[in-house]
């Protein structure tokens, strides 16, 4: 099975209730921990690439390393995704690279040139066979443009504004902003989605995809970790897995975790470093994150419920 679109995906994952997960990938350990879950719990997947990983590792060397785990997987549906393209240009030069879906994230601006900008991009690729996710709403963390809002409620996405948003745009799927935020601090106090938010909108688009950003859960058990070695993030808090598993039940078809993941080998490092100061071998600590990766995606396809899933998203 060559690489494919998210299309057939968000019709199943809509239709049976379920989120496919959206992995960020940086380089071979994480790919090749995600790429071993799925095949073990043939899951359809999403590895997506953001421009922070292009400057990190190139477009071509990750490009490679997904190419060969998509040879290696006949019976699993992959799609390559670029996360949080920032423009038009951004987005046609991972198109023309051979990405089989795009985002266009101009969340940021005004309501008019998102929807300007998210029609060219939609034009381009799908003259090439891409699909789009665009985005309404705005998230915090890495949006920089909204760091040091105070009170996300005021930034959710407009249920209206996306009917009009999805119709003008001609977008395959919406990033909506439902409460969450990127990063480890998504909350200060008691964990809270927008439920009415994502299902007001689902009302209005039935059958649309939804996508969830900032959907990482932190991890109680590489957060102690993490601590317990030498870190410093007492204060992490994510979504709870009842609530990702809630909204993938909903409209939600595309699930955004990269900070779990970016925890989970970070713990795994620390860990080794902490226990065995003399090791200098990257395989003796670089392959136990790798390894934490696997069993903690295995975990998460499960509460996104795409478990299983693969041969039905052919
Ligand atoms: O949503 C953002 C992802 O976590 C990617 O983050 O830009 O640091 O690669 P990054
Ligand atoms: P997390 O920071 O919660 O993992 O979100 C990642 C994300 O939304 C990537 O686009
Ligand atoms: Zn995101």
């Amino acid at each position: 099975m060559p690489l494919v679109t998210t299309e057939k995906m968000f019709k199943m994952a809509y239709k049976n209730g379920y989120a496919v997960g959206a992995f960020n990938v940086n380089n071979m350990e994480i790919t090749q921990g995600i790429a071993s879950a799925v095949t073990e719990e043939k899951a359809p997947l999403i590895l997506q690439v953001s421009r922070g990983a292009r400057d990190y590792a190139s477009n071509s060397f990750l490009k490679a390393i997904i190419d060969v785990v998509v040879a290696e997987n006949p019976d699993i549906p992959i799609a390559i995704h670029l996360d949080h393209g920032d423009s038009f240009e951004t987005a046609k030069q991972f198109v023309d690279d051979g990405f089989t879906s795009v985002m266009i994230d101009a969340s940021s601006q005004p309501f008019e040139e998102n929807i300007r900008v998210t029609k060219e991009v939609v034009e381009y690729a799908h003259a090439r066979e891409v699909v789009v996710e665009a985005e309404l709403g705005q998230l915090g963390g890495i949006e920089e443009d909204v760091v040091g809002v105070k009170d996300i409620s005021a930034h959710l996405t407009d249920p209206e504004q996306a009917v009009e948003f999805v119709k003008k745009s001609g977008c395959d799927s919406l990033a909506v902003a439902c409460g969450t935020s990127h990063g480890a601090y998504k909350f200060k106090s008691e964990p809270k989605l927008a439920f009415d938010v994502i299902q007001k909108i689902s009302n209005k688009l039935p059958g649309f995809p939804l996508v969830m950003h900032g959907s990482s859960s932190v991890l109680k058990e590489f957060k102690d970790l993490i601590n317990k070695y030498g870190g410093d993030m007492p204060d992490a808090m994510g979504v709870p897995e009842e609530a990702i598993s809630k909204a993938a039940k909903m409209a939600i078809c595309k699930v955004n975790i990269d900070t779990d993941l970016r925890m989970a080998l970070t713990a795994k490092i620390r860990q080794v470093f902490a226990e065995k100061p003399s090791e200098f071998d990257p395989r003796k600590y670089l392959g136990p994150g790798r390894q934490a990766i696997k069993e903690m995606v295995k975990h998460k396809l499960h509460v996104l419920g795409c478990a299983g899933k693969a041969a039905e998203c052919m």
